[in-house]
């Protein structure tokens, strides 16, 4: 398979990741790499040994056949529509963009181009998550009746030397962190036909703690502790609390509820993790073998733990689905109810009032194992 070459658009935190972890994949290449910031780019590109450019030569690179973007939150939306506009293909960093009307124009434009537009996350095609898909549909658990998700913590101002944006609107725990967990419950549940929520903002100001630090304080713009209630268009509802204002908490990351069983999922941030079932009360179910590539530990991180991480396995998915004329998982449909769920949930806590979903969108692909190895497969194999 002849790799498609990528060009990143952001050389920040994320962008060590995916040029450490793109190589994995037989169907892509990251080739060049760009920043608003040169430095950023040329730092970024000495250290992988790639081509460090403008944002205007990278959109104009024969050899970028995928624009990989990476900025910012607020300016996802740009970068996406000027990489469409130059006749690339792009994947997008989570949020995908901060609006439905936003995202609704980018899908407009790439199709009519016909192109390719994908968003992170991408972690659903983890290893455990899905082994979980596996089990729901197989019915393991029965039809699905109810989930809990839960994603909370103390905020971000006690690690990230300069949390600003983290606190203002196009942040927050829903539209920063709530993409993983929207997304698998989609996965396994469907699309979601309406919301509700309760929010609060305790904070008017965060005192920064991480050191070192940049800033002694930051303002906060948009609530930090929003609860919501999803019901899915299966009929099933799923309660959702998100929040920065929690010290700690002992809540499962997520778990599904059927007529028949339980299930228990690891955090969605994650590729991999402990999944239980119960069929019983008191019995918790020995799970049957599930040999997946994407559960494999690969990866050290930041602070040393070890882990599966597969980031950029939905880029190389979509450069994969370009080649074979197939739907990629993590796509645009999938991408933009989740963009308008989240939004959805703000404007619900904001208003106090439900709010009915209008974008729709089909469980993407479950991702077997022999999918997964094929992926991981060396360059010039098929
Ligand atoms: N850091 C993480 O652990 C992490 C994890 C998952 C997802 N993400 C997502 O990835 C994205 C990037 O996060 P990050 O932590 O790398 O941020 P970052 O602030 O470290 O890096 C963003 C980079 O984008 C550049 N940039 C901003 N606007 C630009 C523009 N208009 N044109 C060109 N370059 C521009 C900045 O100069 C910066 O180098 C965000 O959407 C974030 O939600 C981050």
């Amino acid at each position: 398979m002849r790799p498609l070459g990528v060009g990143i658009v952001g050389c920040g935190n994320i962008s060590t990741a995916y040029c450490e972890l793109a190589p994995l994949y037989r169907a892509i290449e990251v080739r060049a790499c760009a920043d608003i910031d040169p430095a950023a780019a040329r730092s970024r590109a000495d250290e992988f040994g790639i081509r460090a450019c403008t944002v205007d030569e990278l959109m104009a690179s024969d050899d970028v056949d995928i624009v990989l973007n990476l900025t910012i939150p607020a300016a996802h939306a740009d970068l996406s529509m000027q990489a469409i506009a130059a006749g690339k293909h792009v994947f997008s960093e989570k949020p995908f963009v901060l609006s439905l009307e936003e995202g609704a124009a980018l899908i407009e434009q790439a199709s009519k181009r016909g192109l390719r537009v994908g968003s992170a996350p991408d972690t659903f095609m983890g290893g455990s998550h899905q082994l979980a898909r596996h089990l729901v549909d197989s019915d393991a658990i029965g039809r699905v009746l109810s989930a809990t998700a839960h994603v909370m913590s103390r905020g971000m101002e006690h690690w990230h030397p300069n949390p600003g944006f983290f606190y203002q609107p196009g942040g927050g725990p829903v539209l920063d962190v709530g993409p993983y967990y929207i997304t698998n419950l989609v996965q396994l549940m469907g699309p979601v036909v309406r919301v509700q929520s309760t929010c609060t903002t305790p904070f008017a100001e965060r005192t920064v703690t991480a050191d070192p630090r940049q800033v002694d304080s930051v303002p906060v713009g948009t609530p930090t502790t929003v609860h919501a209630l999803l019901e899915f268009a299966s009929g099933a509802i799923a309660t959702l609390g998100t929040s920065w204002d929690v010290c700690r908490h002992s809540q499962p990351s997520m778990e599904l509820h059927g007529e028949t069983g339980s299930l228990s999922l690891p955090d969605p941030n994650y590729f991999s993790g402990e999944v239980s079932l119960w069929r019983s009360v008191a019995e918790r179910e020995v799970l049957p073998e599930f040999d997946h590539p994407f559960a494999v530990t690969n990866y050290e991180d930041q602070d040393g733990t070890h882990k599966a991480n597969y980031r950029a396995s939905g880029l190389a998915d979509m450069a994969e689905a370009i080649h074979a004329g197939r739907e990629h998982r993590c796509n645009d449909s999938l991408a933009l109810h989740v963009v308008e769920v989240m939004t959805s949930i703000l404007t619900a806590g904001q208003s106090g009032s439900a709010v009915d979903i209008n974008t729709r969108c089909t469980r993407p692909e479950p991702l077997s194992a022999d999918e997964a190895t094929a992926m991981l497969a060396s360059k010039g194999q098929d």
